[in-house]
């Protein structure tokens, strides 16, 4: 009660207004504490929840969808704290993200939802329901009538509530039939949604299938030009990332993300990966930007790690202990003459501190270049007979092991030198 009265002393800021008005602006929707969290194992208690929404308000994460508030009352207090303690507090440029909270198209899911992000200065609700024949005829059994009247029915309850910001997915929509695709989401336009989320709930569809799908929406739907549009892809052919940049490219202004790609199976479309791609190759992606400060990066997906219990694998692109590390003698000799040679992106970018400079991993393809490389960084000037006699014991100890460390590296130095 006391937190309320101190956030509701905040006066409404500009948010940022930018971030809406630019075309060309692709707003980031993260979905960590929601999607994320369903995957197996990676519960987070309320405060690990908090401070991951605290982290991706730092980022700059456009809208939170801090969790599913009808599943538990724990989840429904967990959104809320978020809604009251992330949501109202802007920080210097008045920027406060949109805190969301999922509900199923039915009464009491968008009562809890509502509930829990109604404290926030820019509360959303985000109700879904299945479009595809298959889902509607198995898991629904309704028909193509019948869930159009509940969609529209729902997004107008949530409008009703005093809720302004209301976002519809059809899931299933990569399998749904289009021309009902269409009807549906004129529907719910008409009802009062304001951003219209494209799932591709089972990850089936390949890149030019789903930027086709987004672009006959875009074509299609009367309406549309008052709303946004917004991807959701799984992972489950390994083409979220790439799905969702042909969103994108082909009109979406909204991408549903999570840190370190966690979700449901193989999770879904990873943070990192789409706001690096969208800045490294923005010329490619037709100048699309988003408001991502990518310096809070490596901090998020840390913390994310840790509190999921999910590990990122090595070679995990842009977060992978492995992504910014060069083990063979060829790369690391490019490396050496110019970074370029075999970096995309600059670990500092990201808000990585390499332990060496050059992200140079000496093992057994490492070359003398390397290794010299290397000394000089722990300060020794070894030439000529001397480094070719600690060239040659290094060789021995990376047949070894996997890897030689700096401490393998001084106690090689140190057998050298002091060797009668
Ligand atoms: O995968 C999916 O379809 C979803 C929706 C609720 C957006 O998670």
């Amino acid at each position: 009660r006391s937190l309320l009265a101190r956030c509701s002393l905040v006066s409404r800021p500009s948010y940022a207004p930018h971030r809406i008005d630019d075309p060309s602006y692709v707003r980031i929707f993260d979905t960590t504490l929601r999607d994320g969290e369903q995957s197996p194992g990676a519960t987070m208690t309320s405060k690990e929840k908090l401070a991951v929404a605290r982290q991706l308000a730092r980022l700059g994460v456009d809208i939170i969808e801090a969790g599913f508030p009808a599943s538990s009352p724990d989840d429904l207090d967990a959104v809320r704290s978020i809604a009251i303690e992330v949501g109202n507090c802007p920080d210097e440029d008045g920027y406060v993200p949109v805190i969301c909270g999922l509900s199923r198209c039915n009464k009491s899911d968008i009562d809890a939802a509502w509930e829990a992000v109604r404290h926030a200065m820019r509360p959303r609700v985000h109700t879904f329901i299945a479009t595809s024949e298959i889902h509607m005829k198995y898991k629904l059994r309704k028909s193509r009538e019948e869930v159009v009247r509940i969609a529209s029915e729902m997004v107008a309850y949530a409008r009703s509530l005093g809720c302004e910001d209301v976002e519809f997915s059809p899931e299933d929509a990569g399998r749904s039939d289009r021309e009902f695709l269409y009807h549906i989401l004129e529907e719910v336009i008409k009802a009062g949604a304001t951003t219209l989320n494209i799932p591709d709930t089972v990850g089936y569809t390949l890149p030019s299938e789903f930027g086709r799908l987004i672009a006959d929406i875009k074509a299609n739907t009367r309406g549309i030009e008052n709303v946004v549009i917004s991807t959701h892809c799984q992972n489950d052919l390994g083409l979220a990332t790439a799905n969702t940049l042909a969103g994108a490219y082909a009109g979406a202004r909204q991408v549903e993300v999570t840190v370190n790609g966690i979700g449901e199976r193989a999770g879904n479309a990873s943070l990192e990966e789409v706001v690096m791609a969208i800045k490294c190759r923005k010329e490619l992606m037709g100048g699309l930007h988003t408001g991502i400060n990518t310096k809070h990066i490596v901090t998020a997906s840390k913390m994310v790690a840790e509190y999921s219990g999910l590990h990122v694998q090595p070679h995990k692109a842009i977060v992978g202990l492995n992504a910014f590390a060069h083990e063979s003698g060829i790369h690391q000799d490019g490396m050496l003459k110019h970074k370029s040679t075999y970096e995309i992106i600059s670990p500092e970018d990201i808000g990585l501190t390499r332990s060496n400079e050059s992200g140079i991993v000496l093992g057994k393809l490492s070359g003398r270049h390397a290794l010299r490389s290397r000394l000089l960084e722990l300060g020794y000037d070894i030439i000529g007979k001397e480094l070719d006699d600690v060239f040659k014991r290094f060789k021995e100890v990376a047949e070894k092991k996997k890897h030689v460390s700096d401490d393998d590296i001084e106690a090689l130095i140190s057998v050298e030198i002091f060797q009668p």
